[in-house]
């Protein structure tokens, strides 16, 4: 592989390491894919309805900058203004605004340890300071997160890769004690014991909630998240965004995702019932696995088994699983909750492994 820019790169990227995606297998048939917590199901005969008919000769037209349409759809279901929501390519380019909008080069940043993985990196493109604060042992936050004055801060909840959930009260502790703004990452929600949008219709001035359509909403591919938050932090989103940001396709099918309530709670409750089966498959096995309020379980195998040995002998029999080489989270891995056949193939291969 080349060096990326060779010696034109910028010198804070010399030493850098972008996030690395779970694996997307050029040939779809034939894996058990359960790395990248993807939905078990196919996206709402609606959505793909719509998709169908939005393709047509208004494509050679740019979308609206502002995706009105799919915004206002956004801000009815949750009951907030329209001006409360950002549309962006995947959660991702929402986080990614944050920081073009609330930090900057040579401030800080501050993230839990662990968290989702593509903060880091981030936070490195925008040559930020990170300020790292690790979890307690019994996954609650710690003192020193609410306390730390770094112009933004993310809490991801549930928490990925470990699928472990804060209250109210520890979310609400961080957002009133931090000064600047505190960027909830809220992508796996929608499987957690608790619906917080309230927060966000509460008016807290610093607080941003971040979701997605690629999990619950099964819309990976589609690439599309929204923020919510109060008009003024939505507007510094906006003025910070590519133009386009979301294309024509995107914005009709988040408006037909959005809109059919009953296909998503469906695809959540079938979620919920996996991944009860998936825990209980795991702990027979003798793996510890975690509460988990998302669509994965974060588990350890059972002692004597290298977690990063496992997941490359899954993937050499065509199973998928994500394993992360950093500290504290070597020794686990997290699973996708999948469908039963995908369960029953993985528990089938992992008993060969381990025998
Ligand atoms: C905690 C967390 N936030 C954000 C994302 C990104 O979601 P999207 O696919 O919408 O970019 C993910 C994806 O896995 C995630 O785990």
């Amino acid at each position: 592989m080349p060096r990326a820019g060779g010696s034109y790169v910028k010198a804070a990227l010399r030493k850098f390491a972008p996030y690395t995606p779970g694996l997307q297998p050029a040939e779809e048939e034939g894996w058990v894919k359960l790395n990248t917590n993807e939905s078990p199901w196919p996206p709402s005969p609606r959505v793909i309805q719509a998709l169908r008919s939005g393709v047509g000769e208004n494509l050679r037209l740019y979308p609206d900058p502002l995706s009105r349409g799919a915004r206002s759809a956004i801000a009815r279901h949750h009951g907030v203004g329209e001006d409360q929501v950002a549309l962006g390519n995947g959660a991702d380019e929402l986080i990614e605004l944050c920081f073009r909008a609330f930090t900057g080069k040579g401030q800080a940043v501050a993230l839990l340890q662990p968290t989702y993985p593509v903060y880091e990196p981030v936070a490195a493109v925008h040559e930020c300071r990170v300020s790292r604060h690790p979890y307690t042992a019994d996954h609650t936050l710690p003192e020193s997160f609410a306390a730390d004055e770094a112009p933004l801060k993310f809490v991801a909840n549930p928490n990925s890769p470990t699928g472990t959930w804060l209250d109210r009260q520890a979310v609400l502790e961080v957002v009133n004690g931090s000064s600047g703004v505190v960027a909830l990452d809220e992508a796996y929600v929608d499987f957690a014991p608790e619906e917080r949008t309230d927060l966000i219709r509460n008016g807290h001035e610093n607080l941003l909630a971040i979701r997605t359509f690629s999990k619950s909403y099964a819309l990976a591919g589609m690439r599309l998240g929204y923020a919510l938050g109060t008009p003024e932090l939505i507007a510094a989103l906006n003025l910070v965004k590519d133009s386009y940001n979301v294309n024509r396709l995107g914005a009709v099918a988040a408006v037909a995702a959005i809109e059919d309530g009953e296909y998503h709670d469906a695809l959540v409750e079938f979620v919920l019932q996996q991944r009860k089966a998936l825990t209980a498959g795991l702990r027979a096995r003798g793996f510890e696995v975690l509460p988990s309020a998302a669509n994965f379980v974060f588990c350890r195998p059972p002692a004597s088994h290298r977690a990063a040995d496992m997941a490359a002998a899954l993937s050499e029999r065509q199973v998928l699983v994500r394993h992360y080489q950093q500290e504290p989270v070597s020794g686990w891995l997290r699973i996708t909750v999948g469908t039963s056949e995908q369960h029953e193939a993985l528990l089938r291969t992992l008993e060969e492994i381990v025998r």
